[in-house]
């Protein structure tokens, strides 16, 4: 790749904080994906950039992650920072100190704090709270980090965002379906949520991104038939139908009203051809897991929202969409530290 540096993006939103994309310019989204170009650049040919030596950050988890907390982690290292890892097990965050009380202690010792856990309140309120930045490592209500992840993934793999075709199928009204439909309608992108009317984002999302489509030449749509939502689609995207927080007895609805909806050859074939897969991980695409065997086998399916022979096809880019979570990440740090 010829790469042009613009090493001038490194701290361009010193002391913002990242909670969800609705608080973010086209224009900022842009320069952060391009900063995430650059640092993957460096990451790939051997490049330091460890501009941050003697910064530290704290990473609040209150809910499990693999690609996340990995991401937040190296993306510090690499940028010569150190970093403090904390559940809710092993601090008194939630129990014994209010969120409040927390962000006032860890803002005096560390230079950012990333937090992940349930109600978008909470990092709003840490933020409130925080005089460093605050970054939102996934709420039930927004996960803004993952999609710069895909879009870098997107502008990689078809050059550029505006006017692609992205449907997102599956329990639509969640974290992952509300950021990704903020997220097109911010980039100019044609957004479809294909699902059952009931997962369907709020009412006031859509129109809030129906508002901001109208200046960025975005569209934003529901439709529940598949065959008219997938038609010339570039993007399938998908989500676990169950989602972390959850309560198990979800499960059997969830199955019933999305199963129509999971991501199989049939669906990818009513696609734009060179339409390509997108999931944000974990996946049950097979039943070699704990939670995919165990429902799997007591509702007799052999995969969920994704079938394994699209999980597994050349369509699917999803290792290289997990891959940029750490690069884009990086990009989030440098810039608003
Ligand atoms: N996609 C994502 O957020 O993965 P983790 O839950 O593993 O962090
Ligand atoms: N909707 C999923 C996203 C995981 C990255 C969840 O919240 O569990």
């Amino acid at each position: 790749m010829d790469f042009k540096y613009n090493e001038k993006n490194i701290g361009f939103l010193k002391g913002r904080d990242f909670l969800k994309l609705l608080d973010y310019t086209p224009a900022e989204m842009e320069a952060l994906l391009d900063l995430a170009a650059e640092l993957k650049y460096k990451k790939k040919n051997g490049i330091a950039h460890d501009y941050f030596r003697g910064k530290n950050i704290a990473l609040i988890f209150e809910k499990t992650s693999t690609r996340t907390r990995c991401s937040f982690e190296v993306a510090a290292y690499d940028l010569g920072m150190g970093v403090t890892y904390l559940d809710s097990q092993g601090s008194q965050i939630g129990k014994k100190e209010s969120i409040a009380d927390t962000a006032r202690v860890l803002a005096s010792i560390y230079d950012g704090i990333e937090y992940r856990g349930f109600g978008q309140e909470i990092v709003e309120d840490l933020a409130k709270y925080s005089k460093v930045p605050v970054w939102n490592g996934l709420t039930n209500e927004f996960h803004p980090t993952q999609i710069l992840a895909d879009f870098l993934t997107i502008k990689e793999h078809f050059g550029s965002l505006k006017g692609i075709k992205f449907v997102y199928m599956g329990d639509a009204r969640y974290n992952m379906g509300n950021s990704l439909m903020v997220g097109c309608a911010k980039m100019g992108m044609d957004f479809v949520a294909c699902a059952p009317e009931k997962y369907f984002p709020s009412a006031d999302l859509v129109a809030e991104c129906r508002k901001i489509a109208e200046e960025t030449g975005a569209t934003v749509t529901l439709e529940s038939n598949k065959e008219k939502a997938l038609k010339d689609a570039d993007v399938i995207y998908t989500d676990v139908w169950v989602s972390m927080g959850e309560p198990y007895e979800v499960w059997e609805e969830r199955l019933n009203d999305l199963y129509p909806y999971q991501v199989n050859k049939e669906a990818m074939n009513m696609a734009s051809e060179g339409a390509v897969f997108m999931h944000c991980l974990p996946a049950f695409h097979d039943l070699n897991t704990g939670v995919g065997k165990e429902i799997g086998e007591r509702f007799g399916y052999d995969a969920l929202e994704v079938t394994d022979e699209v999980f597994e096809s050349p369509a699917s880019i999803v290792f290289q969409e997990a891959e940029n979570r750490m690069h884009t990440i990086k990009a989030v740090i440098a810039s608003t530290i």
